[in-house]
């Protein structure tokens, strides 16, 4: 495929390197043109299908970076990986794999079939019914106080206050019917046990919080850091639970694609349906994308390209 590959090592190139090696994924990835624009939010069909940035942070703090890195976008499904990190960290591995559950579903994100096949079991964090059940489970006096500790823990993995968007919050919280039928047939299992409307308008909250590919990236690189991150030098989880967060977005971070991506690219990733990627090289970098056309299962076209690219380029498969 023309794309150089460098034997993966316990280290990064030089900088001068990731910096040029950046610049060529993006001019890689940048002549596709496939996918389309999420629209069933009606919020997100308005998006850009041009946007296209490209941002490595690296865990000593190094950035390289291309393209549209301060565009802002919502973090959708992208929430998820972290939630389910505060959720470790506050419940324990234990009881977070009791009931939200690690194994992928082989299902699109938001199946409902999934969970019918499964005992009412919501799967995993990465897709909505385990999302759902994650947010649903983070301790908290009620809702108020629910949004607070989400919205406060993304932000420490951001490293700056992260705001909602709030057309495309009232957008999805008009047209998510789908999203609270999965959450009430959740409470009917008893996989849920908070009120199943505040659930999902929290996770809708959360979904709706705007961030950049800069930002994403220092989230992820936080992940790649052992949980703390590299540019506040602020620790936001154990490094335990940081392993446990890379673990399911291996398995299902790309949902029924997750198999095929760990096969090419070889690092935990997450997707968001409004054009959102992130991906992990422990101990070395976090990398995120943003480029709104997304391919069946919902995960940014460029995005995948471009990050298989760099995994190849810059040796990070972790296999
Ligand atoms: O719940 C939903 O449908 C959206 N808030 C998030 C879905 C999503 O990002 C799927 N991803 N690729």
């Amino acid at each position: 495929t023309g794309v150089p590959q460098l034997a993966a090592t316990g280290t990064l190139p030089p900088a001068a390197t990731c910096t040029d090696l950046v610049a060529d994924a993006y001019a890689h990835a940048l002549r596709h043109r496939e996918g389309s624009v999420a629209d069933y939010i009606p919020a997100l069909a308005s998006a850009d299908p041009d946007a296209f940035g490209l941002s490595v942070i690296e865990v000593d703090g190094g950035v390289h970076e291309r393209g549209d890195t301060r565009q802002r976008f919502s973090i959708q499904s992208i929430s998820k990986a972290f939630v389910y990190a505060l959720l470790c960290e506050a419940v324990g591995h234990e009881q977070a794999l009791a009931v939200v559950g690690v194994n992928n579903s082989g299902l699109a994100f938001n199946s409902v079939v999934a969970i019918e096949l499964n005992d009412g079991h919501p799967m995993n964090p990465m897709v909505n019914a385990g999302a759902l059940a994650t947010t649903a489970l983070v301790p908290a006096a009620d809702a108020a106080e629910r949004w607070s500790i989400i919205h406060d823990g993304l932000s420490r993995f951001a490293g700056r206050e992260l705001s909602v968007d709030e057309a495309v919050y009232r957008s999805e919280t008009q047209t998510n019917h789908r999203n609270a039928a999965i959450a009430q047939l959740l409470t009917s299992y008893g996989r849920i046990r908070e009120d199943p409307a505040e659930v999902v308008d929290v996770y809708t909250r959360q979904c709706s919080l705007l961030v950049d590919a800069h930002d994403l990236a220092v989230m992820a690189a936080t992940l790649a850091d052992g949980g703390v991150n590299p540019v506040t030098g602020a620790r936001v989880v154990t490094a335990d639970v940081a392993r446990d967060t890379l673990a399911v977005m291996a398995a299902s971070g790309l949902y029924e694609n997750s198999g095929e991506w760990l096969f090419e690219v070889g690092l935990p990733g997450k997707s968001g349906v409004a054009g959102g990627l992130v991906s992990v090289a422990p101990g070395k970098a976090g990398i995120a994308a943003y480029a709104p056309p997304l391919d069946a299962a919902g995960n940014s076209v460029r995005g995948q390209i471009a990050t298989a690219y760099l995994s190849r380029a810059l040796g990070l498969n972790i296999f």
